[in-house]
């Protein structure tokens, strides 16, 4: 029954906190998580990747330099090592307007870990990251998931831009509602890496109602980009076909509050946002 509850309410609009209230705070932080709680987001959206020794961590990069005081790939070290790094400190250089003292020194978070602090009293927005780069992760997050009752309870929803591991979630528990991530990219350079990411939709202008109904064969809805250097690559005819066919649409990542209010006018269901807090003040 929650979980009917949980595909009911995904027919109206979602507010998705992306990497938690990530314009406030240090992304993915607990800090960032408290902030889009508190203000009532319906989604925490994280990325999941896997460290070398197994565990799931909340974390967006495949490097860990943009965001933390440490170097390399992500999934060469062990979680204990992990958990020695700074991800705070790089915001307060960044966002001096925004900095905060208590942000500095924070630490990676495990999955669980977040899962301790929320709940049931949240829902949480998980991307499969790069799982070329991170084999075994679907397996690792549905028994997480399992255990910690996140999908009976209509608490999670999973969502790639690789397909296969769409697919892989869906043969492990056929429960968990999945979203189809794609980007949009009008640039040739850039179709190339959107085939290699996805391999599922062909590009708006040329996508059918077959196109629409493959996906909604295993997914219930498409995240979305809507911009691509500044030139919007979907429509308002996009969203409705999508929907037609049966397929949620949520897009992102959407932070400007005019943009917010021409993609819910568009009849969109849900928008990515580094700024809770501001579309949660348009759509009250
Ligand atoms: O998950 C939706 C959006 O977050 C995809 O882009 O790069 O921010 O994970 P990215
Ligand atoms: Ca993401």
């Amino acid at each position: 029954a929650a979980l009917e509850q949980q595909l009911k309410d995904l027919q109206s609009f979602q507010v998705i906190a992306h990497r938690g209230a990530s314009g406030h705070a240090p992304e993915s932080s607990m800090a960032a998580l408290e902030l889009a709680h508190d203000w009532g987001a319906d989604y925490l959206e994280l990325d999941i990747q896997m460290t070398s020794d197994g565990e799931l961590v909340a974390f967006h990069d495949g490097t860990l330099k943009r965001t933390s005081n440490g170097e390399g790939h992500i999934n060469d070290y062990t979680l204990a090592e992990l958990k020695d790094l700074d991800t705070g400190s790089w915001f307060n250089d960044a966002y001096p307007d925004q900095a905060d003292a208590a942000f500095i020194g924070a630490e990676i978070l495990t999955l669980e870990e977040v899962f301790n602090r929320f709940g049931q009293d949240a829902r949480y927005y998980l991307e499969t990251k790069s799982p070329k780069l991170n084999p075994g992760v679907e397996a690792g997050l549905v028994r997480r998931l399992e255990a910690y009752d996140m999908i009976n309870t209509g608490r999670v929803l999973i969502q790639s831009f690789d397909q296969e591991s769409l697919l892989k979630i869906h043969e492990l528990n056929a429960d968990i509602p999945l979203i189809q991530l794609v980007w949009y990219s009008p640039d040739e350079k850039n179709e190339a890496r959107l085939t290699e990411w996805t391999g599922v939709t062909p590009g708006p202008e040329e996508i059918t109602n077959e196109d629409f109904l493959a996906v909604a064969e295993y997914a219930v809805g498409l995240g979305t980009n809507y911009l691509y250097d500044g030139e919007d690559v979907i429509n308002e005819s996009f969203v409705r076909q999508a929907q037609e066919n049966g397929l949620a649409v949520h897009v992102y990542t959407v932070n400007d509050t005019d943009e917010m209010q021409q993609l819910i006018d568009w009849g969109v269901d849900g928008l990515f946002t580094d700024y809770p807090d501001r579309l949660i003040e348009l759509v009250e």
